[in-house]
């Protein structure tokens, strides 16, 4: 009795409640979660290689220490986020195969180089900061197991942005040098941390769909916009230029106006020609493949242990 089924879904979702594993639910509210879950599992998973690239290279035990445990969290994430996603029907596997076989998306952010050892703390303010803004709203996310992941996540995502200031703030005190090297990493980072809000609402298939399902709870541009005002004044006071001349804090509106990013860019990122999509992507199957020996081993335990427990 389907239109039963979903009247109680539509009364749930109107309530402002929580959708959970058990309950019914339309195929396409279950489609777009799996799609929006597992892009966000994957792009945590990814996201781990631009920053591990610099994990041999930390100037200090100290900045090696902190990195580590930034790049270990980011895993967790990864995992939190592929458990929440297997409540919607989709194993794991499945999801790293969609994953290395292109079918599925992971953020554009982790398909530019971390070219200089600034970028660590530029991913720290502005890529974690953006993911913050993102995030955050989506701890009300209406599906239970997504929004209750999404909390955990927003903690350890705040710690990430936080050293990733204090670091910029260090290189900041230091010599001519350091500033410059920060200065060019916000330049290189800043507007792709814009584009990673998605595209504008007027070329979003997918938002007004997901915000009446409470999936999304706010549109890509005024996430975009939220994560500006917030930005400018840390800027500020770290002494960095935002690379945008068009940024300019607007009365009436109350918000900063600032320009546009290059959308034909951020469409060719998301399409897999990116500067390291292809890098990304590799070194992900080649992980997967040289890991065939661990799960084919856990697995043959858990069938021993299995047998050994019947018996
Ligand atoms: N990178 C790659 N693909 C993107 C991006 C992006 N920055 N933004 C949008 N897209 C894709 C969408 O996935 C969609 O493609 P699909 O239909 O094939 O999946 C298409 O572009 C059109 O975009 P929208 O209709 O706006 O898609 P949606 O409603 O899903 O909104 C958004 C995109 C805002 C990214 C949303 O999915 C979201 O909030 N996801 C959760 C957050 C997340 O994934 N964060 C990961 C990066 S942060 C981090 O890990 C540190």
């Amino acid at each position: 009795d389907e239109d039963r089924l979903l009247a109680g879904f539509d009364a749930t979702i109107a309530r402002n409640d929580r959708i959970e594993p058990r309950d019914w639910m339309p195929e396409g509210y279950r489609k777009t979660l799996v799609r929006q879950v597992a892009q966000h599992a994957h792009s945590e998973i990814i996201g781990m290689q631009p920053e591990g690239n610099w994990l041999t290279r930390a100037p200090s035990l100290r900045r090696k220490a902190i990195l580590l445990a930034k790049v270990q969290d980011e895993a967790g994430h990864g995992l939190y986020l592929y458990s929440a996603c297997e409540t919607l029907g989709v194993s794991r596997a499945e999801l790293t195969e969609m994953l290395i076989e292109g079918r599925q998306k992971y953020s554009s952010i982790f398909n530019y180089p971390t070219l200089s050892y600034a970028d660590v703390g530029t991913i720290g303010w502005l890529v974690d900061g953006a993911a913050i803004c993102n995030q955050v709203p989506l701890c009300r996310t209406s599906f239970g197991p997504y929004g209750r992941a999404m909390i955990r996540i927003c903690k350890e995502e705040s710690f990430h942005q936080r050293q990733g200031y204090e670091l910029l703030m260090t290189m900041m005190r230091g010599t001519d040098e350091q500033r410059a090297m920060v200065q060019e990493s916000v330049d290189r980072f800043w507007w792709p941390a814009l584009m990673m809000f998605g595209p504008p609402d007027a070329e979003s298939p997918n938002t007004a769909q997901s915000m009446a399902w409470g999936i999304k709870r706010n549109t890509n541009d005024d996430l975009r916009q939220r994560f500006v005002d917030m930005t400018v004044p840390q800027a500020e006071a770290l002494g960095v230029t935002l690379p945008d001349p068009d940024l300019v804090w607007n009365e009436d509106r109350g918000h900063h106006d600032f320009g546009e990013p290059d959308w034909e860019e951020f469409m060719a990122v998301v399409k897999g020609n990116g500067p390291c999509n292809a890098q990304r992507i590799a070194h992900r199957r080649r992980a997967h493949e040289d890991g065939a020996w661990v799960r084919e081993a856990a697995t043959a335990f858990a069938a021993r242990s299995r047998i050994a427990g019947a018996q």
